[in-house]
């Protein structure tokens, strides 16, 4: 039996529809005169995201890396929450590739504080100090366990940018997750921003790629940054083509997902009320507190992992569950199950 992996969405395998387009994909050389299958995708990205153009790159990583060095000098700052992706789980590339300086800004559950960037944002002009080059904002955001940034906060801090002549960029991973959470159209929630980044490898199930959507202009300084950084690929309509059916076919069922999530974090909670902020569950991530419960995350995902459920820890005191295509109803009732007998072990259940 195939264990209940809820490490992540990253594990969705394609689709049979998605194994038939690549297997028929037209291909070109994309480093050479283009690829058709990848020009499609990208027109398709422009269009779902409101912008003029995109570009198919192979990693979330390598779109946000290029991103940066598209938008800001080296130098510069990107003012960005502590929690982000970009800080976390990227290697430094921001400092060590791109040249540009992270200033935190204070936030809470992923959400910057709008006055702190105001200031920030007007003391990069005074002489001696840093410029800010970037506005910086993911969503969902994966650190604070999938939630949704608002959309008259994302509308705040793109005017406030553009009043600084500094860009904003969304790290839109989970794009698709939150704009069918907030029950708008991706193109509503990426409007105030100069760029976004959306990722079709996560629960949108293809198996590789990333679009780093923008202006004609910054998209065509990201195709040749995507070169210098050694993401210029050659057939690669091969693996576009199920990008193409992930955008067509596999964002309305994201809710599905959602739906799941509820179903594990409702029933976590009846395990024992101190696992899980029912409240704070918006997409498809579930965060575990394990503080209570007198076990370590080791020891709970080692645990959880014999009865073939597999979980993501988060520090020492935390795990991370992501709901995604392979995980229905059924999965999310065994998951709770093997969770109910390890509180049980552990003493805390009700
Ligand atoms: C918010 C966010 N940004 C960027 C990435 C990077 O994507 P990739 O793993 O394709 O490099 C991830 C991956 O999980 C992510 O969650």
């Amino acid at each position: 039996m195939l264990p209940i992996d809820l490490r992540s969405d990253t594990v969705t395998r394609p689709t049979e529809a998605m194994m038939a387009a690549m297997a028929q994909a037209p291909l070109g050389d994309d480093s050479r005169d283009g690829d058709p299958t990848v020009g499609r995708l990208e027109q398709l990205a422009a269009q779902l995201t409101g912008k003029d153009a995109a570009l198919f790159v192979p990693s979330g990583t390598m779109g946000n890396l290029v991103a940066l060095m598209s938008h800001a000098q080296r130098g510069s700052q990107v003012l960005v929450d502590a929690g982000a992706h970009l800080l976390t789980s990227e290697m430094g590339g921001l400092v060590a590739i791109a040249g540009i300086v992270p200033q935190v800004m204070p936030s809470r559950l992923g959400r910057m504080d709008e006055a702190a960037v105001a200031t920030a944002l007007t003391a990069g002009h005074a002489p001696g100090r840093l410029a800010p080059g970037l506005v910086w904002l993911e969503t969902s955001h994966n650190d604070a366990g999938g939630l949704v940034l608002p959309l008259d906060h994302v509308a705040r801090l793109g005017a406030l940018a553009r009043r600084h002549g500094v860009p904003l960029h969304i790290d839109g991973a989970r794009l698709f997750n939150a704009a069918v959470a907030l029950g708008v159209p991706a193109a509503t929630l990426a409007g105030p921003a100069d760029s976004v980044m959306f990722c079709v490898s996560k629960g949108l199930s293809a198996p590789v790629g990333s679009l780093l959507a923008g202006s004609q202009a910054f998209v065509a300084r990201a195709r040749a940054l995507r070169r210098m950084v050694g993401g210029s690929l050659r057939q690669s309509g091969v693996i576009a083509a199920a990008g193409i059916v992930a955008l067509e076919t596999m964002i309305g069922r994201l809710a599905e997902d959602h739906r799941m999530a509820r179903r594990l974090a409702s029933g976590l909670a009846a395990i024992d009320a101190g696992l899980v902020e029912t409240s704070l569950v918006e997409t498809n991530i579930v965060k575990v507190d394990l503080a209570a419960s007198g076990l370590d995350a080791a020891t709970w995902t080692s645990r959880l992992a014999t009865s073939g459920v597999l979980v993501q820890p988060r520090g020492g005191a935390q795990l991370r569950l992501v709901t995604h295509r392979h995980i229905d109803a059924a999965a999310v009732d065994m998951a709770l199950s093997a969770f109910a007998e390890v509180a049980r072990q552990a003493g805390t259940a009700r």
